[in-house]
């Protein structure tokens, strides 16, 4: 199945199974904007508490806040939201489609850069073990000649970027002679600046409307209370403060489902350090933050660093968690070195001190602050991406099973009594009832067990429980482990302590 096919996949079981749903979809949806639905919900449940145990429970100077999505309007004054917070935006005249410029030039970028991987496996092939791709990269002269377009375009993109140059911008383009991925043609309007915030007013219109915006990023939350938590928490320098919400985005080109949406859901850490200690620190969260993402069990090769080519306004050092989607790579999450830039313009714009008095070198500084910012949905759509699959099995036949993290899956176990007769429902729903204390579980008597197995795995349940006549004998059933389709029979009461030490080793 080729890589779109897969992605369309990956589209309508999230809808079938009631994992992702458009939003107000009776009325035809709402461009980039879903709703999760029941089994969606408790993935993204799970996903939360996988980080907020990661980087709250587990770290002593993390703590964790919950700051409300409508700020002062002068926050996005203060933070450069409102006059940088914008994309460059460029449309086609002949298919009236918009496009990033940015993002446009990126695509074009990886259409060479699959031209190079091509050549360097075709040469892999050829040389075998003996073959140095470094080596290859450097002496086959068309490699090194793409190598280097890519270098020069992405360098003209840097300096454009860095200059507000969109004149430069659409020459890149013309350049290039990128075309339009829909329609093909070269026809391209001026590119101009376009501002994601949503904004709304506040208060009526008697006492004088407000502007007020919705949050792009949870992080101004955090920035805003990082002394009312630092005094009132005791923390000292480096400690972070996390946060898990809801940021908005008028996202200019909003495709690919769930990966850019206009509504969406962040898990942000800012973490304040000393001066002059933030690379460091900036150097420690990028493996910290790897680390996390491989120990859900996603190989290591699905996943790929990527140092940002243009720095947000904000920033003196900024890279990407970049995952192997079924369109490509792309980021996933970002990690920032912000420097003081937003303690400092909040301090300017509030007119308040938001300085910390380190005890140890009894001297007051804003501190620096390095950030992990990750996307929620982003994050689940890397998982479900990942995790469904088409197996063919040792009989002969076919299952589409959702292999999740077990950790990550809706339920964790389905209780399934063999038949729906002498007895069997009534002992499997007292087990139901015993293990629903502690998982998710999910009762199922309906059809052939075969199929019950089948819809299970399609929803990603990593164990289940089969009542049978033996258990009304022995107080025995047979656990069944989605991903390696064996069977134990185990004790009732040894049920529990299973799943859970699984669960663990899973973590
Ligand atoms: N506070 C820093 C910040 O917001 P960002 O790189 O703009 O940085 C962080 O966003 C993460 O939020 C991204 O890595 C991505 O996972 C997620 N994200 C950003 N825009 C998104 C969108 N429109 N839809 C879904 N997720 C988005």
């Amino acid at each position: 199945m080729n890589q779109e096919d897969k992605f369309k996949n990956v589209i309508s079981h999230a809808k079938e199974y009631g994992f992702v749903f458009q939003s107000s979809e009776i009325y035809d949806g709402l461009s980039a904007v879903y709703d999760y639905g029941q089994l969606g919900s408790e993935l993204k449940n799970n996903i939360k508490q996988y980080w907020w145990k990661s980087m709250v429970q587990m770290h002593e100077n993390i703590v964790g806040i919950d700051a409300a999505i409508f700020m002062h309007p002068t926050t996005w004054k203060a933070s450069g939201h409102v006059d940088a917070f914008s994309d460059p935006l460029i449309d086609n005249k002949d298919s009236k489609k918009r496009y990033r410029a940015d993002v446009l030039i990126e695509d074009h970028i990886a259409k060479i850069e699959a031209k190079v991987a091509k050549e360097v496996n075709k040469a892999a092939g050829r040389f075998g073990e003996s073959f140095d791709e470094a080596m290859f990269k450097q002496t086959n002269p068309r490699v090194s000649a793409y190598i280097e377009k890519i270098q020069g375009i992405e360098a003209r993109m840097k300096s454009c970027l860095e200059a507000d140059d969109l004149v430069g911008i659409k020459q890149l383009i013309e350049d290039e002679e990128i075309v339009d991925p829909v329609g093909g043609s070269r026809n391209w309007t001026d590119v101009r600046q376009f501002n994601l915030m949503f904004s709304t007013e506040m208060g009526s219109v008697a006492e004088g409307a407000n502007k007020v915006y919705l949050r792009p990023e949870t992080a101004q939350g955090i920035f805003v209370n990082y002394l009312s938590v630092q005094k009132s928490g005791r923390m000292k320098i480096p400690f972070g403060i996390a946060q898990i919400g809801k940021a908005f985005r008028n996202e200019i080109v909003a495709r690919q489902f769930i990966f850019r949406m206009r509504e969406f859901e962040q898990m942000e850490m800012q973490f304040f350090v000393k001066p002059g200690t933030e690379m460091e620190w900036y150097e420690s969260w990028k493996k910290e933050r790897m680390a996390w993402h491989l120990s859900l069990g996603i190989p290591a090769s699905e996943y790929r660093f990527h140092d940002h080519i243009k720095l947000a306004h904000y920033a003196n050092a900024a890279a990407d968690i970049e995952f192997n989607f079924p369109f490509g790579f792309k980021e996933l999450e970002g990690i920032h070195s912000r420097t003081d830039f937003d303690l400092k313009q909040h301090e300017a714009h509030s007119g308040k001190k938001l300085q910390y008095f380190d005890p140890e070198s009894n001297e007051s500084y804003v501190p620096y602050v390095v950030e992990t910012s990750i996307g929620l949905d982003r994050m689940f759509l890397a998982t479900i991406c990942h995790a469904l699959q088409e197996e063919k099995l040792e009989d002969g036949s076919e299952r589409t099973v959702l292999k999740l993290p077990a950790i990550l899956a809706p339920y964790k176990i389905a209780v399934l009594p063999l038949l729906k007769r002498d007895g069997l429902p009534e002992k499997a729903r007292e087990i139901l009832g015993d293990l629903m204390q502690d998982f998710m579980c999910q009762y199922d008597e309906k059809d052939a067990i075969g199929r019950r197995y089948r819809r299970q795995d399609a929803i990603g349940t990593p164990y289940a429980i089969t009542v049978d006549h033996q258990t009304l004998e022995d107080n025995t059933v047979t656990i069944r482990d989605r991903d390696d389709l064996k069977q134990e029979r185990i004790s009732i009461d040894e049920i529990r302590r299973i799943v859970q030490s699984r669960l663990k080793v899973n973590q």
